[in-house]
């Protein structure tokens, strides 16, 4: 089979998060399953670097209309990488800029419509020439629109009427809200600016469209896919969830254990395994001293926070209980970056608690990599996760998850049993600041008083599998399907 996949992100092209993670490692285990996979990506300021000086274009220019005008974007070869196939979606004035979709990855660009318009008719239009395929596979609301123009301005197209398309809802709190002109912009009939088509509340909604008109919708884990048929998860769009409930699956993301293995991280000051955690030791010295908290006692947990500063990560609550939790005995290091509220928090935190706690603003993959290696717990209160990854990685690194149990977070984090010696770390239900102390103050105890407990816990979650394969096969049973029910 032949699978294309259009996104706005993929390591290591372009990354803000998990988006990029499963578009990097889901195409090349897919290739492994026997499959062709192209991918396509906007030719993004970041992308640049990874070309060759003199690169290729696979198409000097494809022709995307709009009202007034016509845009012409190139199609660079991206050349083949573990077997997948990349091309590039070139039109500098889009996509040559500081972000990929607002300046300093922050805000929204005001034409956002327009530049991931562009993309999915560009890459409709470079398929035709460069291998039409089986299926499309397209990623939240940036590429949910291709499903949109396929199934209208493209009906009576020879070549692609056929064609299926998956969208995958990687997160459904973002879905591309726009002014109600984006219709014409697209130059989509008003006839599909209603309810049941693309519009809600007034605006023009990308992944509504792409919900109403895709064959087939998968999110990132089971228990989000029922959480967005409800009023809390689904953000006005439960309502197509549910209808739509016979074709959506939650399909559990991988893990790519190429990158995210402290076996073998190249970001580590030191290497370790389940059969032999001494490194981690190291790593937590190394991590420590990337923080400027070198004085801390080897008796102390180091709690770690890799994240976007978005309000879905829930850490308002982390905000309502920071001063009693930094009573306990523990310090805490944050990675992130994103909503300025939020590095407000965690900078004044840190200045608070010198030598407590400590805080990095700023996007660094190294980095995150040491919190994951060298931290013992690590925290994701989220509000709503569609699956996470951090938790996961935290597993494979024996660092212990505290979080909250929602999305994927419920789906692969078990509550420590110390009567049976089971589980992987500690869970609270409740979106209240004093639940998710008494998880943290149950994981500090267990750390504190039940050493040869902490190291079940670790085991446990070190001896994990999440690595890509399953979830692939499942993708391709997806893929048959939609092939099927298209004849
Ligand atoms: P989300 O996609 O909602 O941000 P995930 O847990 O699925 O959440 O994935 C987040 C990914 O982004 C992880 O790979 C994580 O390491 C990475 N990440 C998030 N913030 C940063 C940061 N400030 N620096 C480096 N990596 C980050
Ligand atoms: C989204 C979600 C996150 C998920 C990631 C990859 O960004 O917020 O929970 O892991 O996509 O699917």
């Amino acid at each position: 089979m032949h699978i294309v996949f259009a996104a706005s992100e993929c390591v290591p092209f372009a990354k803000t998060g998990g988006l990029a993670d499963v578009v990097g490692a889901l195409p090349p285990e897919l290739v492994r399953l026997g499959h062709r996979v192209t991918v396509y990506l906007p030719l993004y300021r970041t992308v640049r670097p990874f070309l060759p000086e003199s690169y290729e274009y696979a198409i000097r220019s494809v022709t995307v209309p709009f009202p007034h005008y016509n845009r012409f974007a190139g199609v660079v070869d991206g050349g083949v990488r573990d077997g997948v196939q990349y091309y590039f979606i070139d039109c500098p004035e889009l996509f040559d800029r500081e972000g990929f979709y607002g300046p300093r990855g922050a805000g929204d660009y005001g034409d956002n419509a327009e530049r991931f318009g562009l993309f999915s008719r560009a890459v409709l239009e470079a398929t035709k020439q460069l291998g039409v395929p089986d299926v499309f596979h397209v990623h939240d609301w940036q590429t949910a629109v291709l499903a949109v123009l396929l199934r209208s301005v493209y009906f009576f197209d020879p070549v692609l009427r056929n064609v299926g398309v998956v969208l995958t809802v990687h997160n459904a709190g973002y879905q591309g809200w726009f002014p109600p002109r984006t219709t014409e912009l697209l130059l989509l009939p008003w006839e599909m600016f209603t309810f049941d088509k693309l519009e809600q509340n007034d605006t023009f909604n990308f992944l509504k469209g792409g919900a109403v008109f895709c064959d087939y919708m998968t999110t990132v884990s089971p228990t989000y896919a029922q959480e967005i048929q409800g009023a809390e998860f689904g953000s006005g769009l439960e309502g197509i969830f549910s209808r739509r409930h016979w074709d959506l699956r939650g399909i559990l993301n991988g893990v790519d254990y190429s990158q995210w293995d402290p076996a073998s991280d190249g970001h580590l000051a030191a290497h370790y395994s389940a059969d032999d955690v001494a490194g981690k030791l190291e790593c937590r010295r190394d991590l420590l001293h990337a923080f400027g908290l070198e004085q801390v006692a080897e008796t102390t947990p180091v709690l770690g926070i890799v994240s976007r500063f978005a309000t879905q990560k829930g850490f308002d609550i982390l905000a309502a209980v920071a001063d009693q939790l930094a009573e306990r005995e523990m310090v805490l290091v944050a990675l992130g970056t994103g909503e300025p509220y939020y590095e407000s928090f965690f900078r004044s935190f840190a200045a608070r608690y010198p030598g407590k706690v400590a805080v990095e603003v700023r996007y660094d993959d190294a980095l995150a990599h040491k919190v994951e290696a060298g931290a013992d717990i690590f925290l994701m209160p989220s509000r709503y996760e569609p699956c996470g990854l951090n938790q996961i990685y935290s597993l494979k690194y024996g660092t212990v998850p505290v979080v909250r149990a929602t999305g994927g977070l419920e789906d692969t984090i078990e509550e420590w049993n110390a009567d049976r010696r089971t589980g992987t770390g500690f869970k609270f239900s409740g979106y209240h600041a004093g639940d998710f102390l008494w998880a943290i103050d149950r994981a500090l105890w267990v750390f504190a008083n039940d050493p040869e407990g902490w190291k079940t816990l670790m085991r446990n979650g070190m001896g994990q599998d999440y690595s890509w394969e399953h979830p692939a096969r499942e993708y391709v049973e997806v893929y048959e399907e939609v092939q099927r029910r298209r004849g």
